[in-house]
């Protein structure tokens, strides 16, 4: 192990906070040694707020529409390969019945961002869940869209938002995406929705396609200093029908060392262990966990569209009911000694 590497681990496990070119030498220099250490730290971070719980939620993909064309993405606007869908309000509705029968008590509604829903469409969703299940808490995770339109989620019952700042680099930003769309936008987004109550959560792809430590190291700073209630990493995989299908994808590794990281960093973080991980790595969730990982996102979607809702290449879970996903959850968390648990999953020391 690198004693320098070695030295700032510890520094960062007492002060939680290190400058960017030291997160930088971390990236640089891991070793396996290295990784197992930031893992052992991080775990104990997670035991400190979360015991051994692993929270979950329930992941409505409720259309795949969207106006944007980022470059790494599945369903951006140029797919022509891609087969659209968008769920009805009483399909979404029984998407989050479902989800309440089985045991959530929180759920995510997901899309591309598609203007098809009108901001009084989403009200009317929030507010339709919220009068079956008022324990529900509900997740929004549709994209940039006015301070106004937030303001009025907010008020018809969305509780959190997640909106991943996707990288923390403008320069890189403007490499994964058409010009059209604004790295300051997004990042102004973010403060908005802190700024009007939402418990937040940003995120970044690990490993896309032109992105250094660096990169990376700005992102770990970014996180120390926005604190965001959730962090959602996954490794970047390249999807055929998207100008980056033959980049390389990101390593289930360095995920695992970012994840670690994080936690290290914010120790309260609400951190998934992402299906893109899970899809890397066939145990790439339990590890997850295992490196301090806290949260799953089963897929609550009909069946019948899960497979269109197609981010990247060889998505795991796309066969398979939401039952059936949640037995297998609860098995692997199981397996390392983990236990799912029925609740809200706030972050802990989350104040209401
Ligand atoms: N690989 C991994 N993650 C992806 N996302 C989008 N496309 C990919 C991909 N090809 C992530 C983005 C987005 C989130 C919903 O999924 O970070 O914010
Ligand atoms: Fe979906 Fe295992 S979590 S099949």
């Amino acid at each position: 192990m690198d004693l320098n590497a070695r030295e700032l681990l510890d520094k960062l496990n007492t002060e939680h906070s290190l400058s960017l070119e030291e997160y930088q030498y971390l990236l640089d220099n891991r070793d396996q040694e290295l990784m197992d250490l930031a893992a052992e730290y991080a775990r104990g971070f997670q035991a400190k707020h979360y015991g051994k719980q692993v929270f979950i939620r329930g992941l409505i993909e409720f259309t795949n529409f969207c106006r944007n064309n980022c470059y790494y993405c599945g369903i951006r606007r140029d797919n022509r390969d891609c087969e659209r869908y968008r769920l009805s309000e009483d399909a979404i509705l029984e998407c989050a019945n479902l989800g309440y029968e089985l045991g959530f008590r929180t759920i995510v509604l997901q899309g591309g961002e598609d203007m098809a829903y009108s901001d009084d469409d989403i009200c009317n969703i929030l507010k339709a869940i919220k009068a079956a299940h008022p324990d529900m808490v509900i997740t929004l995770s549709i994209g940039e869209r006015d301070r106004a339109s937030y303001e009025a989620y907010f008020k018809a019952g969305a509780r959190r938002f997640l909106l991943r700042h996707e990288t923390a680099n403008p320069k890189l930003y403007a490499k994964l995406h058409p010009a059209e769309l604004s790295w300051q936008h997004r990042m102004d987004c973010l403060k908005d929705l802190k700024d009007i109550g939402y418990q937040v959560g940003a995120g970044f792809m690990v490993e896309s396609p032109g992105q250094t430590s660096k990169d990376l190291a700005m992102d770990l700073k970014f996180i120390e200093e926005f604190k965001p209630d959730m962090c959602g990493i996954g490794p970047f995989i390249s999807h055929k029908q998207t100008p980056f299908a033959k980049e390389d994808s990101g390593k289930a590794d360095t995920t695992l060392f970012c994840l670690s990281l994080i936690r290290i960093i914010y120790p309260e973080v609400l951190l998934p262990a992402t299906t893109a991980l899970g899809t890397i790595d066939a145990k790439g969730r339990e590890k997850g966990i295992l490196a301090g990982a806290n949260v799953l996102m089963p897929n609550l979607s009909p069946t019948n569209v899960r497979k269109k809702y197609t981010l990247y290449d060889n998505k795991i879970c796309t066969g398979e009911e939401t039952a059936e996903c949640i037995n297998c959850l609860k098995g692997r968390v199981s397996s390392i000694g983990y236990e799912i648990v029925v609740n809200a999953g706030n972050r802990a020391g989350f104040e209401k």
